[in-house]
């Protein structure tokens, strides 16, 4: 029986076409500059998102963390949604190593607008950390892969240069908030300072992340990515792939919003399980099971008692990711486990209250 695995789209192999490139790509040393393949890919991922330059990373956690050291100073202050991946999933990294100091906004489904910001500005007083960046999250992971549009970044951006503050987004998952939108990614990075995204999330490459900005501030993003020994060498055997995935693997995560959508739809008509299927917008669905009275970690056991994996959350929340790996016929079975599972436990309760 094959295993359904929603956890998260970066669970997705590398194609053929991947593997090929790995074995037959040109190579050299990437710290001296040397590697053709990474040279080939940073450029690329510049030209797509009309940036200057780009920097390979080994993660995203790695290239967040390098774009926000390179337009701060420690104990800078960085403004950032309440509920950033930065701020919650990157084991604090950005003040652990970057000695920096978070202020956090409550957005709306992960979105925010410049009155959010204006609310938590800081006028010049000896007693405050400075202000110097704002981050923005798209799609934004932790709201169910809700995107913000070009022009919510453009009015962002624009308020933020009012203020001497320079915006970075953590674009993960960009491709998936440009084909949503059904425009180029372009549109959505040309107001901020420097972007990540990802290349092993929905585009399927095995590893990397990258970086893109000004050429200054990718310089200075290469110092710290040394410094925190992410300087490879051979790293050519990442970029091929990695330029397939830019090339060629966008296109198709409309697919995935499509079964995200199906899936969605489905789990919204179960009782105990609740969710606005219309706000699913990308790939990630998010929903609430509390009705069901068990843990969404009793859920997620009960589910891969039927080889269905999902993510659980805090407080009755459940992840699902669609991505390559999953069909149409695995959305249709992971809706009949789930209608399954909801039946039993509501007949017969939570497996603290009958085992
Ligand atoms: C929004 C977002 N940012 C950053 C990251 C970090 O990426 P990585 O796991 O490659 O460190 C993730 C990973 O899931 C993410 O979802």
């Amino acid at each position: 029986m094959r295993v359904v695995d929603l956890r998260s789209d970066t669970v997705t192999l590398p194609t053929e076409e991947m593997l090929d490139a790995i074995k037959t790509t040109e190579l050299g040393d990437d710290v001296y500059r040397e590697d053709p393949t990474v040279n080939r890919l940073e450029e690329l991922a510049a030209k797509k998102m009309g940036k200057e330059a780009a920097l390979l990373t080994t993660s995203g956690t790695q290239a967040n963390l390098v774009s926000v050291m390179s337009q701060t100073e420690r104990g800078d202050e960085v403004i950032l949604e309440a509920h950033a991946h930065m701020y919650s999933h990157e084991v604090g990294a950005f003040s652990a190593i970057g000695g920096l100091v978070p202020r956090l906004i409550a957005g709306c489904m992960g979105i925010f607008a410049p009155q959010d910001i204006e609310a938590v500005l800081r006028r010049p007083n000896i007693h405050f950390p400075p202000t110097k960046l704002v981050c923005i999250e798209n799609t934004h992971n932790y709201a169910g892969g809700t995107v913000w549009s070009p022009s919510q970044i453009r009015t962002l951006c624009e308020f933020a240069k009012t203020h001497r503050l320079n915006v970075h987004m953590d674009g993960a998952r960009i491709f998936n908030a440009a084909v949503a939108q059904n425009i180029d990614v372009h549109e959505l990075t040309r107001y901020v300072d420097t972007l990540m995204f990802c290349l092993s999330k929905g585009l399927s490459a095995p590893v990397g992340s990258l970086v893109v900005g000004s050429r200054e501030l990718v310089d200075r993003a290469r110092r710290y990515r040394k410094m925190l020994g992410g300087g490879m060498r051979q790293a050519g055997i990442i970029a091929g792939p990695g330029i397939i995935a830019i090339e060629k693997m966008a296109d198709r995560l409309k697919d995935d919003h499509q079964n995200a959508k199906l899936l969605a739809g489905g789990l919204s008509k179960i009782e105990g399980i609740s969710l606005d299927p219309d706000q699913v917008q990308t790939n990630i669905v998010i929903y609430d099971i509390s009705g069901l009275g068990i843990t969404s970690g009793e859920w997620t056991t009960r589910l891969l008692d039927f080889d269905v994996k999902a993510g659980a959350q805090e407080a009755g929340r459940v992840r699902m990711v669609t991505h390559r790996g999953i069909e149409k016929e695995d959305i249709e079975y992971t809706l009949e486990v789930a209608e399954k599972v909801a039946k039993q436990v509501r007949e017969k309760g939570s497996s603290k209250a009958t085992d």
